[in-house]
């Protein structure tokens, strides 16, 4: 006969076990371990140990539930000629201690659960902030410059504090090497920190499903070593002086979210390939259709319902505001550099823009134009 003092001699014996159990598996999960990835911040590790405990807890009960009922069947069922025996109503031992230990377990988990969360809900006050921005269906990364990129850069061993916003409908930005995720919200600003402890790539997911290419909408956290941030963001924040219009417009494409949607080859998915359209004419579900030049492509950008190709959802978010005018004419010369008519008139190098077009783009944008080329001068 098991008595309930038996049970809790058990089920606490048992639970140091399981403990220690735990502590075993999670070393044996850093690196890439079995149950969870690899483990590269300051807080994984904890969340980790909270995860195996939970787990281990689990298995343990389920176990010795499933044990001894089977046991209990076996041993008690009926048989012929066998009379049921009486079970007691009430037995206060057992009941308090079915009560106390169960309480006791829920608080260890929640005491070990609630500081960490503590830990990961409060940036440190010296935390470097980066703003994100989900839309559909890509990234934004936005550093306190104003440089931006479709890829999470990070410098090892700072802490790094997240400001998330969405341009359209929720997105959750979640890095499983960090155990860190967060729901891009629009119309308000969630935060979250991290601080990387292993410099290399780790993958960034969108866990909140948010239309058609939601499993697309990747990115990578790029943990540099001591240097190499301060290095890549000098390097990001002017490249635009240091390459041709067609090349600053391809890099444009794949680092604001175009190329989720629109290919250079020519294969479909959300929106029209940029393979040889330039030129060519645009036909729109009422029927109408125009030339796609300069005017239309800058007006898909910054306004992409008010003219959507025949066959296509009007999904695209605008980039009013995202893009300035000089990022919009490289992307301009970059689709025309895509086109096998029109690719001898992509513009090469940026002094021409001003003339072609001249009176066209704003004052900003000519002073930068007009920088740049006397730069190379
Ligand atoms: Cu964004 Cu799913």
């Amino acid at each position: 006969m098991i008595t309930a003092m038996g049970i809790a001699h058990l089920a606490e014996r048992s639970l140091s076990s399981v403990f220690n159990a735990a502590s075993v598996l999670q070393s044996q999960a850093d690196g890439t371990g079995f149950w969870m990835p690899v483990d590269a911040s300051t807080t994984s590790g904890e969340v980790d140990w909270i995860f195996y405990v939970l787990l281990w807890t689990s298995v343990f009960f389920f176990a010795i539930i499933v044990i001894v009922t089977g046991l209990f069947v076996f041993k008690y069922h009926s048989r012929p000629g066998q009379k049921a025996g009486k079970t007691s109503h009430q037995n206060m031992s057992m009941e308090l201690t079915w009560t106390i230990i169960p309480l006791i377990i829920v608080m260890v988990i929640f005491y070990f659960g609630f500081r960490t969360y503590l830990k990961m809900t409060i940036a440190p006050d010296n935390s470097y902030e980066i703003q994100v921005t989900g839309r559909k269906w890509s990234w934004m990364f936005t550093y306190p410059d104003g440089t931006v990129d479709a890829n999470l850069h990070v410098p090892v061993d700072t802490p790094i504090s997240l400001v998330l916003s969405s341009d359209d409908v929720i997105h959750s930005l979640y890095i499983p090497a960090f155990r860190l995720k967060k729901d891009a919200v629009p119309g308000m600003y969630n935060k979250a920190w991290f601080q990387a402890t292993v410099p290399g790539e780790y993958d960034i997911l969108c866990a909140e499903y948010c239309g058609t290419s939601h499993s697309d909408m990747l990115a990578k956290v790029i943990v540099h070593e001591p240097g190499g941030f301060e290095a890549w963001l000098k390097d990001a924040s002017n490249f635009l002086d240091k390459v041709s219009p067609v090349e600053a417009g391809e890099k444009l494409v794949k680092t604001r979210g175009c190329a989720q949607c629109h290919t250079p080859d020519g294969s479909v998915l959300i929106g029209p390939s940029f393979k040889d359209i330039y030129g060519e004419t645009a036909v729109f579900k009422d029927g109408t259709n125009t030339v796609i030049d300069e005017n239309y492509l800058r007006e898909s950008i910054l306004d992409p319902m008010s003219k959507v190709v025949a066959g296509f959802e009007p999904v695209m978010p605008t980039y009013q505001g995202k893009l300035n005018d000089r990022e919009i004419v490289a992307i301009i010369q970059y689709i025309k550099s895509l086109s096998e008519k029109h690719r001898s008139e992509a513009l090469t190098v940026w002094e021409e823009v001003t003339e072609a077009n001249e009176g066209e783009t704003h004052a900003t944008t000519d002073a930068q134009v007009t920088e740049s080329a006397v730069e190379t001068e």
